[in-house]
């Protein structure tokens, strides 16, 4: 099967995505870098900028930058003076995705912090750097429970949650796992459902990455009336 999802891909930037070399070379940039090939396909790269734009997204939080292809995504739907911020551990991925977004006329928005992000994140709450509009998930996938309750925190009510990665080939249903990754995972899960302050769903993904799945999430409205 996942040859034919990888072939679907495929046939999916071939019609229905912009040409678009920037990011090809992004990619293979970040490949010569020697960084892992874990990025968000190009559809769902494509996805989250759509996303972002629907958001009307002009402050966004990154955790993970890897070599910054999903930063690069998101950062396309900012207006000139749009703000994006994103966290990364590895100085290393940091640099390479400098370049990058470089590369794609996005240095003047786009701020790559490096260090664990749970350090980080209570600095970027003293500085003031949010409220943000769309928070991105895509780090280590065992702290997904504490980013979660991160984005709330620094997010405007209405904002976008976006978590990476909550389905791992369905490894999620495991409930006697001892892997910290499906343990944190689950809890995901239950916070995603049962959270006072998000309104969320789940989609389940096949591709050129395999079978996975996002989790997104709106951070409720002061105003808002919800039902339940
Ligand atoms: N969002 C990227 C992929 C991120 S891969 C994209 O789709 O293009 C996950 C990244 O999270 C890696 O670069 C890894 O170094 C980083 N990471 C892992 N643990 C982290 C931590 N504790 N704090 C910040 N970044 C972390
Ligand atoms: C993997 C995929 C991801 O999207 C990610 O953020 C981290 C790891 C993986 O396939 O291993
Ligand atoms: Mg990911």
């Amino acid at each position: 099967m996942r040859t034919q999802w990888t072939e679907v891909d495929r046939y999916i930037e071939e019609r229905v995505l912009p040409r678009d070399p920037v990011l090809v070379e992004v990619r293979a940039a970040t490949e010569r870098a020697g960084l892992p090939s874990i990025a968000v396909s190009p559809a769902q790269g494509r996805q989250l900028e759509l996303l972002a734009r629907l958001a009307g997204a002009r402050r966004i939080l990154e955790i993970g930058t890897l070599g910054g292809y999903s930063t690069i995504c998101l950062a396309r739907a900012l207006p000139e003076d749009g703000y994006l911020l994103s966290l990364e551990i590895d100085s290393h991925h940091a640099e390479v995705a400098r370049a990058n977004v470089a590369l794609a006329a996005l240095a003047a928005q786009v701020e790559v912090r490096v260090g664990r992000a749970l350090e980080t994140l209570p600095f970027v709450e003293a500085e003031r750097l949010g409220p943000f509009d769309v928070v991105f998930i895509d780090a280590d996938k065992d702290n997904n429970p504490q980013y979660l309750e991160w984005a709330v925190k620094l997010a405007r009510p209405g904002a976008l949650v976006i978590v990476d990665n909550v389905v791992r080939g369905g490894k999620v249903l495991d409930a006697a796992s001892t892997d910290a990754v499906i343990r944190s995972t689950r809890r995901t899960y239950e916070l995603l459902g049962s959270h006072p302050a998000l309104d969320a769903t789940i989609v389940q993904t096949v591709g050129s990455k395999g079978y996975d799945g996002f989790a997104m999430a709106l951070v409720r409205g002061a105003t808002r009336r919800v039902r339940s």
